[in-house]
């Protein structure tokens, strides 16, 4: 039996597609683990009990009564299977804390829910006590793997249960969001320790997402170039002068694409199939983009697609600055996203100035978010900061050419600069006038057929499967368990 065979990781998230999803956050969970498990290592989730959850986690049967904890009169741990995977997943039934409408994080209103401290770090302490051998005997992780600041208390609560044996490894998949509280709800935690609740201060606050970055054995983010960005005064987000104080202990592996939802030859959601050898089918798939939003039949146009949250770090302020002077070329816009309610509007309004030409649709969509990257000839993604981005790497699998700036994992994902490798256009400075310059270096190139397929060809041909990058995480948890071992002296 290899080393990754025994191997037993457990990981600790607020979203996974398809039950819950805000972001790609949901996408990577939900990938990543049966990555994991494909790679030999005995693989296990755990998730908040919010309503989606509980409704979708199949065969869940309790594990243990945990009681009264968190302000949360009744909890209890469920073990269940994942609809898709069929991997085990740890689900905490906490009605109080959990059991409420709509989005994990906020209310309708799009405030906090007022309780996320409490939510949260239930989330991490249950992790913890995975990894402490005292929430279920029969399955007990060698390593904890936190995503973002809703898992991230689970660093912390295991350095509280020294010696844990469980090594403990945090993922940052957004560096701006960070779960700030008042400093005077630290009570709330039930810290053992003193020193860890002061470890977590964060200018006057309480800051889950440094107690991830200062509690974990290995820190990693979803891309190379953020990794390095991050420990820097630009994109640190105040946490800078932590993240270079953990060394090498930080680290980047770029996010793969789970190629069973996103595969233009197999994806149901597309009006017709296709590969690199039978392109007719995007040529279908384009019509009815344009047939779908109302976009003018032109074949010659070229279709600039977004997928996105419409946020200021996505940089969709500068395609909108771009807007005018490229309406004056045979560019057509498909825009899709939620977000800023003024972005929502700009982009509403410039569909209503430009029938035909641009089209707005305002509203989470997945069957949508398919048609849009398959039909489309081009994707673009020009984020002032993108820890990894996964819609480019959509657009790369689907020949809809990527147009992103040159940063943190767009930086690391498309080619630009080099004929022969060129996998799509990337630009550098965050401003219309270099989007508007990478558009009409892309028409240019458009204009010749033979060298535009070969640009998509190049991108289709890509391998960007989680199945590579599994081993990557395996040696991750390798060199956390060594630190873990370092660390307390005794690995089981
Ligand atoms: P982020 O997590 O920062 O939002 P990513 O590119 O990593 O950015 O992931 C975004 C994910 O959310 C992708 O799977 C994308 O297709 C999806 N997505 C974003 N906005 C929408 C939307 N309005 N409708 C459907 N899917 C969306
Ligand atoms: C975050 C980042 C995004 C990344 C995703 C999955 O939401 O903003 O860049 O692709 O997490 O790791």
């Amino acid at each position: 039996m290899s080393q990754a065979a025994a191997l037993k990781v457990l990981h600790v998230a607020a979203e996974v597609y398809p039950l819950v999803k805000t972001g790609g956050l949901a996408d990577v969970v939900a990938a990543l683990p049966p990555a994991l498990a494909r790679a030999g290592a005995d693989v296990r989730l755990l998730l908040p009990g919010l309503p989606a959850i509980l409704d979708g986690v199949q065969s869940a049967r309790v594990v243990v009564e945990i009681g009264a904890c968190f302000g949360a009169l009744r909890v209890r741990l469920l073990l269940g299977r994942m609809p898709d995977s069929g991997l085990p997943v740890y689900v905490i039934d906490a009605p109080h804390l959990y059991r409420r409408p709509g989005n994990p994080y906020q209310a309708g209103d799009g405030s906090d829910w007022p309780d996320n401290l409490r939510r949260f770090a239930l989330l991490g302490w249950v992790a913890a006590h995975l990894g402490a051998d005292d929430a279920d005997p029969d399955w007990v992780p060698d390593v904890v793997h936190a995503h973002d600041w809703h898992a991230a208390m689970a660093c912390a609560y295991m350095a509280d249960h020294q010696p844990t044996r469980a090594a403990s490894v945090f993922t940052i998949h957004n560096l701006a969001f960070q779960g700030l509280f008042p400093l005077s709800d630290q009570a709330l935690l039930g810290l053992g320790s003193h020193k860890l609740g002061a470890g977590m201060e964060f200018h006057g606050q309480l800051s889950f997402m440094k107690a991830g970055l200062l509690f974990a054995d290995k820190v990693s983010t979803v891309s190379p170039s953020y990794a390095r960005e991050i420990a820097t005064a630009e994109f640190g987000c105040g946490l800078d002068g932590m993240v270079r104080s953990r060394g090498a202990d930080v680290s980047g592996i770029l996010n793969g694409i789970d190629e069973q939802i996103w595969s233009p030859a197999s994806d149901a959601l597309i009006a017709a199939p296709y590969d690199l050898d039978h392109l007719d089918g995007k040529a279908t798939c384009r019509q009815d983009l344009q047939a779908r939003l109302g976009l003018d039949r032109d074949p010659e146009a070229l279709i600039l697609a977004v997928v996105s949250r419409l946020t200021a770090q996505k940089g969709l302020d500068l395609v909108l600055a771009a807007l005018p002077a490229l309406l004056r070329e045979r560019v057509q816009f498909a825009i899709q996203g939620t977000g800023e309610p003024a972005l929502e509007a700009a982009f509403r309004l410039a569909a209503r100035a430009h029938p035909g030409r641009v089209a707005t649709h305002i509203g989470y969509d997945e069957p949508l978010a398919h048609r849009l990257i398959a039909g489309a000839d081009m994707i673009a993604v020009p984020s002032r900061f993108e820890p990894c981005g996964l819609t480019q790497m959509y657009g790369l699998r689907y020949g809809s050419v990527p147009l992103v700036r040159r940063v943190g994992g767009l930086a690391d994902s498309v080619v630009d600069g080099d004929a022969a490798s060129q996998t799509g256009f990337v630009f550098d400075a965050a401003t219309p006038a270099a989007v508007e310059q990478a558009v009409r270096r892309a028409l240019a190139l458009k204009a010749d057929p033979a060298g535009w397929r070969a640009l998509m060809a190049r991108g289709m041909a890509l391998d960007m499967s989680w199945g590579r990058l599994a081993q990557q995480y395996l040696a991750l948890y390798h060199q956390a368990r060594t630190a873990r071992q370092a660390a307390t002296g005794a690995l089981r």
